[in-house]
């Protein structure tokens, strides 16, 4: 595989994931076309509440959405298969004139797009293969633009680099651009574990997916065989950690990286977290990252909450 300056990034930040303590790998080696097919499949467990939660709120807010918007480029950011991104389309139909998902997985991105062009005719369909974090920036469209972060993706970044994420997004938006941001929220721990440890192992087989992933790409030596599943539920921090537990101590080598890595007999490899919010503390958060929330949806149940934000006037 050739090295260009995104996969160079990927492999830092691998590298430096994987010295930390505890070992971790970068959320988005779950995300290749295997993984992409993986997650889609969780979106329709009975347990992974998430995506209808968020449904029935756009359901009912679109059109409030689209009014206050009036969108023509609407862009979207880990926009994987879409599948409440419809929603939006439809509301945004006397206005949109530009769609541009941004995704890592470019297999499940052309999908997406090719489905959304056939779809919407009438709309300019223009994806970015790229990270959000650094390539939102490069998004071509006129304003009003709406970026849509839906699917609770923000949950999979630490605070310091949701901060730091949404402080470099507010200086992109324009006075008329607006955020609408899709959130799991804080919940019964049981509901949350459910989510995460489906019985069909799907939710597992799409975690071991990434050392499938990064034994492929980085010449790695990771043995599925040696790790069991584990998840987390981390009362302080509000998060689910999700990751693998080595069953005995071994060494993995990681080629690419140069790296040999030293497992313990019980020691974790984090693949992801997925952070879940509260109302007073985000809205702090989009504020001092130079963000006004201006509403807060959440579905009847108060699972899951949409919050449209824009900078401040
Ligand atoms: C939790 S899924 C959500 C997908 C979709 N938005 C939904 O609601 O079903 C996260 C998506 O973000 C993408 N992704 C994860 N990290 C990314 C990054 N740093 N840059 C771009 N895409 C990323 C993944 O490939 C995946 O499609």
């Amino acid at each position: 595989m050739l090295e260009t300056a995104a996969t160079h990034g990927l492999h830092e930040a691998t590298r430096r994931s994987l010295q930390a303590m505890p070992k971790e790998l970068p959320p988005v080696w779950l995300y290749d076309a295997r993984g992409s097919r993986f997650y889609d499949e969780i979106t329709r467990l009975p347990d992974y509440y998430l995506p209808r939660r968020e449904a029935e709120i756009m359901q009912a807010r679109t059109s409030l959405i689209a009014e206050r918007t009036k969108a023509r480029t609407l862009v979207e950011l880990g926009s994987g298969s879409a599948p409440n991104t419809r929603f939006l389309l439809d509301a945004l139909s006397r206005t949109l004139e530009r769609y541009v998902p941004i995704d890592v997985s470019e297999q499940a991105l052309h999908d997406s797009a090719e489905r959304i062009a056939a779809a919407y005719p009438a709309i300019s369909v223009e994806p970015v293969v790229g990270d959000f974090e650094r390539d939102f920036g490069t998004t071509p469209g006129d304003g009003p633009r709406l970026v849509a972060f839906l699917g609770s993706t923000i949950g999979n970044l630490y605070p310091a680099q949701r901060a730091a994420f949404l402080s470099a997004l507010a200086l992109e938006l324009g006075d008329d651009d607006a955020l609408l941001l899709g959130v799991d929220l804080v919940k019964d721990v049981g509901r949350l574990e459910a989510a995460y440890d489906d019985p069909s192992g799907v939710t597992e087989a799409f975690v071991r997916n990434a050392l499938r992933a990064v034994n492929r790409e980085l010449e790695a030596t990771f043995g599925q065989e040696r790790f069991d599943y584990d998840l987390l539920w981390d009362p302080a921090d509000e998060w689910m950690d999700v990751g693998l537990r080595a069953r005995e101590s071994h060494l993995v080598s990681v080629r690419r990286l140069g790296l040999e890595l030293d497992f313990a007999e019980g020691e974790r490899l984090r693949v992801e977290i997925s952070a879940k919010f509260r109302r007073e503390a985000l809205e702090l958060e989009l504020e001092r990252a130079g963000l006004s929330p201006k509403s807060w949806w959440t579905d009847a149940a108060g699972d899951f909450a949409v919050v449209l934000a824009h900078p401040p006037s």
